[in-house]
């Protein structure tokens, strides 16, 4: 029996790992916001940086397997209760400080690996000089793509600042799969987002097994892209060491 834990993982492709792997037999941690706690379900906002530290401690002592799927998307610009922008700080801190809370706990696994389910290969390089969206009027798709830039740079860092780890860092791009995306739309765009997800999104069941068979048995790299179950590169220029590590001292110096 492996342990698994789902940050997301009360809705949408993490949801559908959660059940998979329970019906499985393997032991699995949902987490969600929004979640109703129980024994095998954490309500934690990840956005606030020492509800994620704090998870370490919530959590088995050890982690087979690590996957990332929380996210929310923010149309207007929202703030976290420490005054970051709220998709830099769900879609990139929380995951960041996550993977260093649990990486000893995942160590401690025979085959351990950590995905992340992301825009890999899509993104748009940060603004160095606004990491928050300041600056002028909030684009939700732009900080949303800056956001999977920003994971794919954190996949290159992982190897970079753990040389010695077994842990296997996957990012992973779905594509579009059909979740209830246009929860986060009103008005016309709603009605679109719903059209284009019936002609092109693919059902749950459909988007997990590749997702599963990374899981089961995690490449031999310690960092590999795939979308849609097909390897991939990382977006242009996100596999740069000295831009995945500007990125990683940022998060550090934004929540020390
Ligand atoms: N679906 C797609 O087409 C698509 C395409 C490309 C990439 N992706 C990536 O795949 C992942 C999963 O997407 P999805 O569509 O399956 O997501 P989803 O259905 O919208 O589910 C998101 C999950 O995140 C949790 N969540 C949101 N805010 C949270 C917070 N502050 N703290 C803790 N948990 C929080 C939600 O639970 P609560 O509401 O209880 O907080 C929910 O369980 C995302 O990372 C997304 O970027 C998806």
């Amino acid at each position: 029996m492996r342990t698994i834990v789902v940050t997301g993982g009360t809705h949408g492709i993490g949801q559908g790992l959660v059940e998979h792997y329970r019906a499985r037999g393997d032991r699995v941690i949902a987490i969600g916001s929004t979640a109703v706690p129980g024994d095998d379900t954490i309500r934690a906002d990840l956005t606030e940086a020492e509800t994620v530290r704090g998870l370490a401690g919530a959590l088995p002592e050890r982690i087979d397997a690590l996957v990332m799927s929380a996210f929310r998307y923010s149309p207007v610009r929202a703030e976290t209760a420490a005054g970051l922008e709220y998709t830099f700080a769900l879609y990139v801190l929380s995951r960041f400080l996550l993977v260093e809370a649990l990486l000893p706990a995942l160590e401690r696994a025979p085959s351990p690996v950590i995905l992340s389910l992301c825009g890999s290969g899509a993104g748009r390089p940060p603004r160095w000089d606004d990491l928050q969206s300041r600056r002028g009027r909030f684009r939700a798709l732009d900080t949303t793509l800056r956001g999977a830039y920003a994971n794919d740079l954190l996949g290159t860092a992982f190897p970079i600042e753990h040389p010695s780890a077994r842990t296997r860092y996957v990012l992973y791009n779905p594509t579009m799969v059909d979740t209830g995306l246009s929860r986060a739309f009103d008005g016309p765009t709603k009605v679109l987002v719903d059209v284009a997800s019936r002609l092109f999104a693919t059902p749950v069941p459909r988007a997990l097994p590749p997702i599963v068979r990374l899981i089961d048995a995690p490449p031999d790299a310690p960092v590999t892209a795939f979308r849609a179950g097909r390897p991939t590169r990382v977006a242009r220029g996100a596999d740069d060491p000295a831009s995945a590590l500007r990125l990683t001292a940022a998060l550090r110096a934004l929540a020390p």
